[in-house]
């Protein structure tokens, strides 16, 4: 892992695009890539999929991570972006999956549930610190079932 004395994390949602969707082969295609990208500039971080959005945190040194928030923001597949979080962190939350993806299970849609404001969990409805407390509760239940290959799926208990 790079050099963390200036680790940032940032936090977006966004809406998929019809076109792109949630699929998981094209969600996966695109971990895929993305990890691969990340790992590069020594970023790691989360995506969470659902039909009606995304919520993605990034976290490594503040100018990869502006880059390539800069550059996925500019990206067709999704619309709708709304930073939510963007600051000066100590620690990693996910400092072995350069990114993955939070699989769908019943113990998602739980978590879901209990960070919901409203009827549904909308991502865009979260306060600063209510979208990093997600990502931390994410972070301490998480467990992998392929640590080290970069097109990992997490799956909470
Ligand atoms: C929801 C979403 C999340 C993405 N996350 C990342 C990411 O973490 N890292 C990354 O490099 N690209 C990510 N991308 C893809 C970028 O928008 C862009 O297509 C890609 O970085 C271009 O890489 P390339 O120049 O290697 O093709 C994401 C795209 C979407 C729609």
């Amino acid at each position: 892992m790079k050099d963390d004395s200036r680790l940032f994390r940032l936090i977006y949602a966004s809406t998929p695009s019809i076109a792109f969707g949630t699929t998981d082969q094209l969600v996966g295609e695109m971990i895929f890539a993305s990890s691969l990208n990340n790992a590069r500039v020594g970023i790691t971080g989360l995506l969470v999929a659902d039909d009606s959005f995304y919520l993605q945190l990034l976290e490594g040194d503040r100018q990869a991570v502006t880059d390539t928030f800069l550059r996925i923001a500019q990206d067709c597949r999704h619309s709708g972006i709304q930073l939510l979080d963007a600051s000066d962190q100590r620690d990693r939350l996910f400092p072995n999956w350069a990114m993955s993806m939070l699989g769908a299970s019943e113990s998602r849609s739980r978590l879901l549930a209990r960070h919901r404001k409203s009827a549904m969990f909308i991502p865009h409805e979260l306060s600063a610190t209510e979208a990093a407390q997600f990502f931390i509760d994410v972070s301490v239940t998480a467990c992998t079932y392929q640590d080290l290959c970069p097109r990992t799926v997490i799956y909470i208990d």
